[in-house]
């Protein structure tokens, strides 16, 4: 099974940003835990934070994996063409928010992705990349 991992814009300094929202762990440290949890699936990571690179991985996976686990970052409230690209692939998608983003602004209410994707994960921390991984697994039996 091959699952890809996808972040958006500024998740790059996970462990340094905002820790009291975002937490202390990179995201590096935190695939090395997630990949050693699941040996049998094929895992790429892919972080970006420009828009059109997001868009080209999720048409490059979106055909060719078994899942994407998708955090579009601060993209979500804003992007017509993420919420379009997921639409146009096979794989299903899981969307996870480190934060509780309902509980936050007003404008990170509005998601341009929660409407294409196959579930949404939000509030959970970086469990949410795992807990979206075992829906996945669970998807292939
Ligand atoms: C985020 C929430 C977004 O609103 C924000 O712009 C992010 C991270 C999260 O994981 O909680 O960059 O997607």
């Amino acid at each position: 099974m091959k699952i890809a991992i996808i972040n958006g814009p500024n998740l790059n300094l996970l462990g340094k940003r905002e820790p009291t929202i975002y937490g202390n762990q990179s995201f590096e440290d935190y695939m090395d835990i997630l990949t050693a949890k699941f040996p049998a699936i094929h895992f790429e990571y892919f972080q970006s934070n420009i828009e059109g690179e997001l868009v080209n991985a999720i048409q490059q996976f979106g055909f060719s994996f078994d899942g994407i686990v998708l955090n579009p970052a601060a993209y979500t409230h804003t992007s017509v063409a993420i919420g379009d690209a997921i639409a146009a692939v096979n794989a299903p998608v899981v969307e996870v928010h480190i934060s509780n983003v309902h509980a936050r602004e007003d404008f990170r209410k509005l998601s341009y992705v929660s409407g294409v994707v196959d579930g949404s994960i939000t509030g959970l921390g970086l469990m949410g990349y795992e807990l979206a991984v075992n829906w996945l697994l669970n998807q292939q039996k």
